[in-house]
């Protein structure tokens, strides 16, 4: 018999996820000092009402170690979090809650494509066995930069001008966007930038859901062109007291080059300053190495490397 038990989340009550929620919570902290709890909050609900598609993985106690949890929207399925306790057989704990959460997904009929994006803990890699079903591997990287290291006082240049954040301009916000990513590494990580009513969906869900931090729209800002279109904007977000995230920040392919970015990123960061945060992060795909190297001129450094993973119903 296998060391590792494996359960559906649902035959579990809330109470029995909290001490392994509260340890992936500590970990998010210290690692990335992130405050998961926005996340977790929730999360408990839809287990207590027994509505969140997940296993949990036994490694030796009564007690889970272990959790995965999945979403199915329309044709399109998710992997949330991935998180299992340190143990000599938590890697392997690990994998079984992969394997169980794709197979949930690929075996569903309706399901053409699944995406995941997971920060793996306590050294653990989940390349071998996401690719053992079929599913392509994006190297990403967390990058962090403090926000007393200068700041630049840069403009865009005429007749483009940077006004604060206003989310009616959403759908407009996410025409810009498509355009963006049409020819874009990350335009095969994520299906949101496929067309532009997808992009809106992604959008809102950055100004509304916790999931990529709770929306600053007092640190995000739309630039507009000389015809008042938008021309790029960046959306930031609050993930601990002290740390904010930019989860996106896009210049239109037509004015990439010309500046609007950094002074996107400058007017965020000034912000951010005064608002007493300490440092910021972001996201980025290893292969997008102009963005990589951008960021890092503009005083980001790679803290940590995590996978995107894909894969489609051929
Ligand atoms: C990354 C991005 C926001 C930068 O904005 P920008 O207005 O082009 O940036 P700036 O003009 O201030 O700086 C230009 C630098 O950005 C980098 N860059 C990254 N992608 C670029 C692109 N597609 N075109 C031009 N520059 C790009 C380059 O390093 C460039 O420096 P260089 O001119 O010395 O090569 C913008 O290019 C963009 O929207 N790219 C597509 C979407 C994207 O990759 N977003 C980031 C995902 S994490």
């Amino acid at each position: 018999m296998s060391d590792i038990q494996y359960a559906p989340i649902n035959h579990l009550d809330e109470s029995a996820m909290l001490p392994l929620m509260k340890e992936e919570r500590q970990m998010w902290l210290a690692d990335l000092d992130w405050d998961y709890s926005a996340i977790q909050q929730i999360l408990l609900p839809l287990i207590g009402q027994k509505m969140l598609p997940g296993y949990a993985a036994f490694t030796g106690g009564r007690q889970p170690s272990g959790y995965i949890y999945f979403l199915a929207n329309r044709e399109k399925g998710s992997i949330g979090a991935l998180y299992t306790m340190p143990a000599d057989n938590a890697q392997k704990a690990a994998e079984g809650l992969v394997e169980l959460a794709i197979a949930c997904l690929q075996d569903s009929g309706g399901i053409r494509r699944v995406e995941a994006q997971i920060f793996p803990f306590h050294g653990q890699n989940y390349e071998r066995i996401f690719s053992k079903y079929g599913f392509r591997h994006y190297p990403r990287v967390y990058l962090v930069r403090n926000i007393d290291a200068g700041i630049a006082e840069k403009e865009p240049a005429s007749p483009a001008k940077i006004i604060p954040w206003d989310s009616t301009l959403i759908s407009r916000a996410a025409g810009m966007t498509t355009a963006c990513y049409r020819e874009h590494i990350d335009y095969e990580i994520l299906e949101d930038y496929h067309t532009p009513e997808n992009c809106e969906n992604y959008l809102r869900g950055l100004v509304t859901n916790p999931g990529c931090g709770v929306f600053l729209p007092d640190a995000s800002f739309i630039c507009l062109d000389g015809q008042e279109n938008i021309c790029g904007y960046v959306i930031c977000s609050r993930i601990s007291d002290r740390r904010a995230l930019i989860p996106q920040i896009a210049a239109h392919p037509a004015w990439q080059g010309r500046g609007l970015g950094a002074a996107l990123m400058n007017r965020c960061l000034r912000r951010l300053r005064s608002m007493n945060f300490r440092s910021i992060s972001l996201v980025v795909t290893s292969e997008n190495s102009r963005a990589c190297e951008w960021y890092q001129r503009m005083g980001f450094q790679p803290h940590r490397e995590f996978g995107a993973f894909t894969w489609n119903r051929s």
